[in-house]
């Protein structure tokens, strides 16, 4: 099995499949029961990214479960912040929470210790690609500058990331900073984790949609550019998909000004816009996390109506964001299903 015959790798070089190729963003996660028995374990959340013997166990759970087509690496889009000394921390019950940092902090960041803080992440990803089914495509990421920027500002989430928006008002050259340092160690990461196995990488814009027009360009597009140029001056073969969660409209020119492969759609994008989106190149997506929670017709309806409208071209079915603690393990059986006999069968 030659990398060349990975399905997710075939439709980031343009091919059409069907049925189309499947992963599910947070397919290692809390509604598994053997995720959470390895968590216990673990002890803290970051231990358990940075350990290689129990993140590659957490990431091939659901490939051996389920078969998805995709493995996506299990770490987080915070080992970043972390591994320039903010000291995350994940809190249960309360999400991700770090040293928020402010305009003088930001002048202080020294990047140097990035690349061998996270070198048990880069071991995850070599000892994965031995590991992994022969035609499995392996997945690594990172998180897009302005959404690990936004955790990084308030210490951590927020509703809408004001705190973030307010600071790069205020302090546009000091954000400004943030962002290029963050889209740099960002872009080494990237690579690093391409020379270590992962076929293709996804960029996480999750917070994109709390940006308006210009900021968007500004704090989503142009880190993003930067970053995919800079993986691709020394990579030029990298497949690259990038993930602006709630950009809606801006999505129209993002593939093209970012230089993505594949773009990740959320499931607000309607379905007539998506199709558009897809004449540019391939997409992901998009079915709303809840219908997995749901399950039933609502499930089976979502599905179909995605396979019908994108699945004749180039598609990688997935959520259009993480699959969340509730959903119930039955219903990913059924998505799976579902998705590879392409639909409602007549
Ligand atoms: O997709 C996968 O299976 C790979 C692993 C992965 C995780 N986080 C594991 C995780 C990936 C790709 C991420 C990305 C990530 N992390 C994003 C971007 C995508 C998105 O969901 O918007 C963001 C914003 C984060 C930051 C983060 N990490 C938050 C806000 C939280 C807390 C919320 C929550 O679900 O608890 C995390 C923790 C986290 N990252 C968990 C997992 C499995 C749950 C923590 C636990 O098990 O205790």
């Amino acid at each position: 099995m030659t990398a060349l015959e990975r399905k997710v790798l075939q439709v980031l070089n343009g091919e059409t499949l069907s049925p189309p190729p499947v992963w599910l963003m947070r397919q290692a996660g809390r509604y598994l029961p053997e995720y959470r028995a390895t968590r216990r374990q673990a002890g803290s959340f970051l231990d358990l990214c940075y350990t290689p013997d129990m993140a590659v166990e957490v990431t091939l759970q659901p490939i051996r479960r389920y078969g998805f087509d995709a493995a996506i690496l299990f770490s987080d889009i915070l080992v970043i912040p972390d591994a320039l000394r903010r000291n995350v921390r994940f809190e249960e019950g309360h999400g991700p929470r770090m040293d928020p940092i402010d305009a003088e902090g930001i002048a202080r960041l020294d990047p140097l210790p990035v690349s061998s803080h996270l070198k048990p992440v880069i071991e995850t990803v070599s000892r994965l690609r031995t590991e992994l089914p022969g035609e499995t495509t392996l997945l690594g990421f990172c998180g897009a500058p302005w959404t690990v920027a936004t955790y990084m500002i308030a210490g951590h989430g927020t509703p809408d990331q004001a705190p973030a928006r307010l600071f790069a008002y205020r302090y546009p050259q000091a954000f400004g900073r943030l962002l290029d340092l963050l889209a740099d160690v960002s872009a080494d990461y990237l690579v690093e984790q391409l020379d270590a196995g992962a076929d293709a990488v996804q960029i996480f814009d999750s917070w994109a949609g709390v940006l308006g027009e210009e900021e968007f360009a500004r704090y989503a597009v142009e880190p993003v550019k930067r970053m995919i140029a800079s993986v691709r001056a020394r990579r030029p073969q990298a497949r690259i998909i990038a993930f602006a969660k709630g950009a809606g409209v801006l999505l129209k020119t993002y593939r093209q000004q970012t230089g993505a492969d594949a773009i990740g759609l959320d499931w607000s994008v309607p379905l007539s816009f998506a199709a558009e989106l897809q004449k540019d190149g391939p997409v992901q997506g998009n079915l709303d996390p809840m219908r997995v929670v749901a399950g039933g017709n609502s499930l089976d309806e979502g599905i179909d109506r995605i396979l019908d409208r994108l699945g004749n071209g180039p598609l990688i079915f997935n959520l259009g964001h993480g699959i969340t603690p509730q959903a119930d393990p039955a219903h990913v059986t059924q998505l799976l299903a579902r998705v590879r006999r392409g639909g409602e069968t007549s």
